[in-house]
């Protein structure tokens, strides 16, 4: 999985490391805390995420020691060994022995054990679908970036944010019950088979739905392929009875889809892509819409090409490639109906996630075909617009 810098995950580990930090102040300050993940163990400060590393197994024991010009000390909490550490504030600064947690520490640590799970479940989650469907690879990290960005965008509340996140990352999951012969099937779909497909979004809600404070996340999941005009499934939801979640993360996911899945993901700009999916009216919200457009533009990728999956050697010369759309931008006046956006956040860090696999170049060559184009592409009949919610196969939303 990913880091999760960018993400609203992100925003509860840094709010409880500040939490943290206060009450170590007098000890020292650039807090780092580390946990134990496997064999590694994974630290966070309060810029991000810290590389993994391998710690003295004889740490775990220490009580406010002095290692490596830090004083470290052990604290264990929601099922969770805490290794917390500061650089001391002076020479005569006294060790983190004495400290004592207060109930506001013990609580965010509690809340970042919480959370540690959840991310090893999702990270799971995404692995087994992206072992699946491997031409899929970074798209449920695009998908989630960009459906959070554009969430902010529209005003979403933090705790929204967080259920939209994860909504972004297991909208698909009902797919593991799908058998390989219809996710690797080139030809058209029978109407059985299309039912089959159809039924992801039932089967992934209630498999989240098993999971103790997901209850939310899994409506939204059930209601990722409704549409405004009340064509969508599973239920034929009109407009107002439809999430906001759900809807930015269909939009999104067709979206991403059409821009890196497609035939001619390379022939189209984002702007194009996006036009194509307003033209389709009734199919995507519009707010979603304007929002996505938005984006992208503040940006400055509205009017580039995709990156999709990297060129052969065989392919022509590269050049150079704008962003992914997986920063951070600023909000501002929303379309008639929006809804009151909040200040301006501060800007994207310029050490977010990495471009997905596949996504750090795109083929500069529109004609020719490539090795590593996706079986899609090749489909009889490729050449055609197709509809960005198509939803058989690995390309669908
Ligand atoms: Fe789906």
């Amino acid at each position: 999985m990913k880091p999760l810098e960018m993400s609203s995950i992100a925003e509860v580990w840094r709010s409880a490391l500040t939490i943290i930090a206060d009450s170590l102040h007098g000890y020292g300050q650039d807090l780092q805390i580390w946990f134990p993940w496997g064999k590694t163990w994974r630290g966070h400060d309060q810029k991000g995420i810290l590389p993994p590393t391998d710690l003295p197994a004889d740490l775990l024991k220490a009580k406010g020691d002095r290692f490596a010009g830090r004083f470290w000390v052990c604290h264990p909490q929601g099922g969770v060994s805490w290794l917390l550490c500061v650089k001391p504030s002076s020479p005569q600064a006294p060790g983190l022995a004495g400290w004592a947690p207060t109930p506001r520490d013990t609580a965010a640590l509690v809340l970042l054990a919480e959370f540690l799970r959840l991310e090893s479940l999702l990270g799971l989650a995404v692995r087994v679908l992206e072992n699946r469907a491997s031409e899929r690879q970074g798209h449920w990290d695009r998908v989630r970036n960009l459906a959070v960005t554009v969430g902010r965008h529209l005003g979403l509340a933090p705790a929204e944010l967080v259920d939209l996140e994860m909504t972004a990352l297991l909208h698909d999951l009902g797919k593991i019950a799908l058998p390989n012969e219809i996710l690797e099937e080139s030809r058209p779909l029978t109407p059985a088979e299309r039912r089959q497909v159809e039924g992801h979004s039932l089967v992934g809600a209630a498999m989240i739905r098993e999971i103790p404070g997901l209850e939310r996340v899994a409506d939204y999941v059930q209601s990722h392929h409704e549409t405004p005009d009340g064509t969508g499934y599973p239920r034929g939801l009109a407009a107002g009875d439809i999430p906001l979640v759900s809807l930015i993360v269909g939009a999104v996911d067709a979206f991403d889809a059409m821009t890196h899945y497609r035939p001619y993901a390379t022939e189209r700009t984002y702007k194009e892509s996006i036009q194509e999916m307003i033209a389709q009216t009734g199919r995507f919200d519009d707010r979603v819409l304007w929002a996505l457009q938005d984006v992208l533009k503040r940006l400055g990728i509205l009017d580039t090409h995709p990156m999709v999956n990297p060129p052969t050697t065989e392919g022509p010369a590269e050049r150079p490639r704008p962003a992914t759309p997986s920063a951070t931008p600023v909000p501002e006046s929303p379309p008639q109906g929006g809804r009151t956006l909040p200040p301006s956040p501060p800007a994207a860090p310029t050490d977010g996630p990495q471009p997905a696999p596949g996504a750090g170049t795109r083929a500069s060559s529109r004609s020719t075909p490539r090795k590593g184009t996706s079986r899609r592409s090749r489909r009889p009949g490729a050449g055609r617009p197709a509809d960005p919610s198509h939803t058989h196969g690995r390309t669908s939303p």
